[in-house]
């Protein structure tokens, strides 16, 4: 099975795997952080509003996800 991994920084070869696990597993809150542990966003700066957009878009899926595995219909946090 081929598996493609979306490139987020081209300059660094970032990956969208890396970038997300690294949200997911709250070593990084800000854009700096991933600049910091990985190098993305730190030559051309292209790729940084997508590194602030999946840092947005990652908390959300999360957030979702938790309040599907904890539903017990009341709608509440
Ligand atoms: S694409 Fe990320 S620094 Fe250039």
């Amino acid at each position: 099975m081929l598996v493609m991994e979306v490139i987020i920084c081209n300059c660094n070869q970032v990956s969208e795997k890396v970038i997300k696990d690294l949200i997911i597993s709250g070593k990084a809150k800000h854009a700096d952080d991933i600049e910091k542990q990985t190098g993305a966003s730190d030559d051309c700066g292209r790729c940084r509003r997508n590194l602030e957009f999946l840092i947005k878009i990652t908390k959300t899926e999360n957030l979702a996800e938790v309040n599907n595995n904890n539903c017990d219909g009341n709608n509440t946090l």
